[in-house]
């Protein structure tokens, strides 16, 4: 994929484009120029990385019901929060640290009170007050900032803000291409006590068979990996981690993975 060639949609033949999967660090998928850049060139086009809202409802909906009030990190212009809305969410604030997107985005949403745009860099969200959302949603955020410079320091920065504004019990949803050898490290970060339960959900180009049901949980051993000899049947298949905040809970432990109910999706 090059920056100036259209990027693919999920259900291109050729697959959803990953963010730094082959090409990297060199695109600058860590660096707000390059997504100013890439909106001004695709002209408010609406484009969801990775999944569209239909594949990700069932978790949407089991782990953040519609009167939640929701944080969308990176929200670029995808049609999700527009897609969520119609599905009966009432408060979602989108935040990207590209203005044009932002502000493409407020003019095409200017009528529709349950969406909110604002312009802000996912590791510093000092303008929210601490536990101010009940979940929060990133689709290919993370990854874009494993991309960059001082990636390791950017993801720190990015996990500890979330954990911040997330109320007790408040749900972190992450969907991404990283697998739990290198996400995981990120999500277990001693300053964040969370429930991690991961999902893997096939590329919407996937064709092959597939065994597990959406919700069916994929174990992680104590460390926080995939078991030995855990192969997805869509080997580039989608990740999803769904992250519990236990600090504030009474009568919670330590962090531990795959721990989380499973509600009934409504
Ligand atoms: C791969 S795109 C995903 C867009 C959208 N979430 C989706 O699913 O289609 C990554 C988005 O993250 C935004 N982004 C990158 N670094 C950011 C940062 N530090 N703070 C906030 N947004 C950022 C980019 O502008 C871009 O819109």
């Amino acid at each position: 994929m090059s920056s100036s060639s259209p990027p693919p949609r999920p259900d291109d033949d050729d697959g959803a484009q990953e963010v730094g999967a082959s090409d990297g660090r060199s695109l600058g998928y860590g660096e707000a120029e390059y997504w100013d850049a890439r909106y001004v060139e695709e002209g408010g086009a609406p484009y969801d990385w990775y999944q569209r809202y239909d594949a990700l409802r069932p978790f949407v909906r089991c782990f953040a019901p519609p009167a939640s009030r929701i944080l969308m990190v990176g929200c670029g212009s995808a049609l999700m929060s527009e897609d969520m809305v119609t599905d009966g969410y009432v408060e979602i604030v989108n935040i990207d640290i590209s203005s044009v997107v932002i502000e493409m985005m407020r003019k095409k949403y200017f009528d529709v009170p349950q969406l909110q745009y604002l312009r802000m860099d996912v590791r510093d969200m000092s303008m929210f007050p601490d536990e101010s959302f009940d979940c929060a949603i990133d689709k290919g955020t993370l990854d874009s900032l494993m991309c960059g410079v001082d990636a390791p320091l950017s993801a720190a920065q990015m996990i500890l803000e979330v954990d911040r504004l997330l109320k007790p019990g408040g749900t972190f949803i992450l969907i991404t291409y990283g697998d739990p050898s290198v996400r995981m490290p990120h999500l277990n970060q001693s300053a964040c006590d969370w429930k991690v339960v991961l999902y893997i959900l096939p590329r919407p180009v996937f064709t092959g068979k597939i065994t597990r049901r959406v919700l069916d949980p994929v174990p992680l051993t104590e460390r926080g990996r995939l078991p030995d000899g855990f192969v997805p049947e869509d080997p580039d298949s989608h990740y999803v981690y769904v992250c519990k905040k236990m600090q504030g809970l009474t009568g919670t432990g330590s962090p531990t993975v795959n721990h989380i109910e499973r509600p009934a999706v409504t």
